[in-house]
């Protein structure tokens, strides 16, 4: 496929696809979300992060696709696995789940050259009131970011909903990553932010292809990233959260790509 042109770019460099290329980016999406669903029962206390990694690479291989981070810029595995404070992009390791650990674990998929990127929280163990509460507050600013999608509305009412659900409940966005366009690339125009002011940014298309993956902290939004050149982590240390959707804009709204076949995408639903 690669040469032939698919869809074409507007205005503001953000490409709009076709109606039939949903179609792979629902197999693409929804492969990656039953791979996260088959996982869940290995996140136990005392799995090491690395053995997860090696589960949801055999997975993807499985499935006939292939990961589209092993190699990116250099990263060699499968996942991103971020446990607690980390925000993000934590590299799986030899270090073991604890009791009370939350984390959240990244997938993302090529599928017949299409896409799919989600992520999730899970907990090894009992989930402490503090950690559900910080998890709640975040699936539900990606589920408010996701209600403004709609063609006519802008990326900054995206941001502004997402932003002001979690700061009314006294939490913070970081600032520091996005989403992304995706497609039959894995990062592409727009930056999706997930703070903003309503009407501010690009306008909304049908057609377009992109992440919503708000990271949501106890704490302050700042974050630094470790020696490792990925790991980033909250500079005060508090507890941070990811939910991330992949998704595509209708002419009245959006379908996501990544929905849980299962019904698990979040970790308090059996
Ligand atoms: N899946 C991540 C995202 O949501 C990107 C991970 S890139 C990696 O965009 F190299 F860190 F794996
Ligand atoms: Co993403
Ligand atoms: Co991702």
């Amino acid at each position: 496929m690669e040469g032939i042109t698919i869809g074409h770019l507007n205005r503001d460099g953000i490409r709009i696809h076709e109606r039939s290329h949903f179609e792979g980016m629902h197999a693409a999406g929804r492969l990656a979300a039953q791979i996260l669903d088959d996982l869940a029962v290995h996140v136990v206390p005392g799995i090491e992060t690395a053995e997860l990694d090696r589960i949801i690479h055999q997975m993807v291989k499985d499935a006939g696709a292939v990961s589209a981070t092993v190699g990116y810029k250099g990263y060699k595995h499968a996942s991103c696995i971020s446990i607690n404070h980390v925000v993000c992009h934590g590299i799986p390791s030899d270090k073991k789940l604890r009791d009370g650990d939350i984390l959240n674990i990244d997938v993302t998929v090529v599928l017949d050259g299409w896409y799919g990127d989600t992520s999730r929280m899970y907990v090894a163990g009992k989930l402490s009131r503090k950690a559900e509460r910080l998890i709640d507050i975040t699936h539900e600013s990606l589920m408010r970011g996701i209600a403004a999608v709609k063609p006519g509305n802008t990326f900054g009412d995206i941001g502004h909903a997402i932003q002001s659900y979690a700061e009314s409940h006294r939490c913070s966005v970081v600032r520091d990553f996005c989403g992304h366009g995706l497609g039959r690339v894995f990062h592409s125009a727009p930056n999706v932010l997930h703070y903003g002011r309503p009407g501010d940014g690009p306008k909304l298309e049908a057609g377009m292809f992109f992440t919503i993956e708000p990271m949501i902290n106890l704490g302050r939004p700042e974050t630094k990233v470790l020696a490792d050149d990925w790991t980033a982590v909250t500079k005060d240390k508090s507890l941070s959260a990811q939910f991330e959707h992949s998704i595509g804009v209708t002419d009245d709204g959006c379908e996501i790509f990544t929905l849980s076949p299962a019904g698990r995408f979040h970790p308090t639903w059996a």
